[in-house]
């Protein structure tokens, strides 16, 4: 867009801007600009700094206060450096001294579109990338699953807070992108928030903003992702990794949708509809201190639970056709299903990756199948991997067989052995709790404790792989 009191100037930029390709629209002064731009998207502005009316300046600033991306070019025929700084300064991307030769314009001009360009491209990225699901993407015949598209279905259109709890590849984004889908808030933004995946001093900034100087770093002001979802929907994933901290901030969020950017003083307040997920065990985390009750009951007004696949009988199958169907065509190499042999492992394997595991395991036959149907071969040795992932080792003596060579006083004695180190360890080796458990005295229970040699330290105090995680399938 050029605005320019002067015919003669509108027509010679509208001329050396159309012979590049560019499409310009002409108007005479700051007020039609204004008004034009709340009609139209363009990509720049240019505009004389002398107007009849409102100066350049002025525009320059009411463009900047309501739509700060877009890139303004100040043209003067009265430059001096010190009012270039100020153009510059009050958000004017570019300032040209008349008389200015075509190609000096073309640059600018040029600089302004790449930067438009990059914009909504990243603006496109960010929309695909959290494109959310519809509940029809969710598949599967199961009660469990049917039961949870009509959940869906129910709670979607209200405004309750919701948590996903269930093991790792289960569904849970599926989840939250649907009840977004169905919301009454879904032509407005849905954003995701993967709490594990943005480092815990960052995460508060990301999720409510940060005043400029808030912390090293902190260049200048920046909107909370929580602005950008307001009168939508924010996911939170993973929310069992949040520090205790921001649980906090988030908790008085959740109560009134205020809230203060970091180093801010400025209460602000936005409207959206929080949806929370973890695969973390929370009521083990809950009782380990590491999340907060109070949070917990806040965000637990509707529960899903999407069931671990293991327990949705013949979806298995009814996922792998999927699967099979989505990759053939991808790789476009037409299979026509799975042998019998090949369903039957499908249908008794343990799936600890959910569907997520599945989708892979199709993913890899798909590629490797050389006959028309997936055979057995080019499945993975689930036996094979089962025995790779016990690597937790039976707590000791726990040898008890019903059979075999074990007298009954070694049987009895070994069944004891193995009930109390289970109870100290479910206990954190807290003699009072678990001698309460084990409905003996705390003298008795350190007397059994010596006579069975049981070593009282946790095990645990050798590091763990996975220390924290709770596993939802022991
Ligand atoms: N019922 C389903 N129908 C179709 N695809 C599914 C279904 N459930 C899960 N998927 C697919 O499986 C993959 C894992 O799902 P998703 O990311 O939602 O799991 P998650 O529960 O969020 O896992 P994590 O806890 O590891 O983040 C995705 O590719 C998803 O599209
Ligand atoms: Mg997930």
């Amino acid at each position: 867009m050029v605005v320019d009191d002067e015919r003669n100037m509108r027509l010679s930029l509208e001329t050396v801007m159309a012979d590049e390709g560019y499409r310009v629209r002409t108007v005479e002064s700051a007020e039609e600009g204004l008004r034009l731009l709340a009609e139209q998207e363009f990509f720049m502005v240019i505009t004389d700094a002398r107007l009849g009316g409102m100066s350049g300046y002025d525009f320059l600033g009411r463009v900047k206060a309501r739509w700060p991306g877009l890139p303004v070019l100040i043209i003067t025929a009265y430059a001096t450096p010190k009012l270039a700084v100020e153009a510059i300064k009050a958000g004017a991307m570019d300032y040209l001294a008349k008389p200015f030769a075509p190609e000096e314009l073309i640059h600018a001009v040029q600089r302004c579109a790449e930067r438009y360009r990059l914009l909504s491209e990243n603006e496109a990225l960010r929309a695909r990338a959290e494109a959310p699901a519809s509940v029809d993407q969710i598949i599967g015949d199961s009660p469990g699953i049917r039961e949870l598209r009509q959940l869906i279905r129910t709670v979607a259109p209200t405004n309750a807070t919701v948590l996903i709890l269930g093991e790792s590849g289960t569904g849970k984004e599926l989840v939250a992108g649907a009840l977004h889908q169905l919301s009454l808030r879904a032509a407005r933004r849905y954003v995701r928030i993967n709490c594990a995946a943005i480092p815990e001093t960052l995460l508060e900034s990301e999720l409510f903003g940060h005043e400029k100087g808030a912390f090293t770093g902190a260049l200048r002001q920046k909107a909370g992702r929580v602005e950008e979802a307001d009168g939508g929907t924010i996911f939170l994933d993973e929310i069992g990794d949040m520090s205790r901290p921001l649980q906090a901030k988030l908790l008085r969020f959740l109560e009134d949708g205020s809230f203060s950017r970091v180093g801010g003083t400025q209460e602000l307040s936005v409207d959206v509809r929080l949806i929370a997920a973890t695969n973390r065990d929370i009521i083990e985390a809950i009782r380990e201190g590491h999340f907060r009750e109070d949070l917990y009951h806040r965000l637990n007004v509707v529960q899903f639970r999407p069931p671990p696949l293991r327990e949705r009988g013949d979806d298995v199958l009814v996922l792998g056709d999927h699967f099979l169907r989505q990759f053939s065509a991808a790789l476009n190499k037409p299979l026509a299903g799975f042998s019998p042999p090949a369903q039957r492992l499908l249908r008794d394997h343990h799936w600890p990756g959910n569907v997520r595991e599945l989708r892979n395991v199709i993913e890899r036959a798909v590629i490797l199948e050389l006959t028309r149907e997936i055979q057995p071969s080019t499945l993975p040795d689930f036996q094979l991997e089962l025995r790779l992932r016990k690597v937790v080792p039976e707590p000791a003596g726990s040898g008890v067989q019903p059979t075999g060579d074990f007298s009954l006083e070694d049987a009895v004695l070994a069944y004891e052995r193995d009930l109390i180190v289970r109870t100290l360890e479910e206990k954190h080796y807290n003699l009072a709790k678990a001698a309460d458990q084990l409905k003996i005295t705390r003298h008795a229970l350190r007397y059994r404790v010596n006579r069975l040699n049981i070593r009282l330290t946790p095990a645990s105090e050798e590091p763990e792989d996975n220390p924290g995680r709770g596993d939802f399938s022991r």
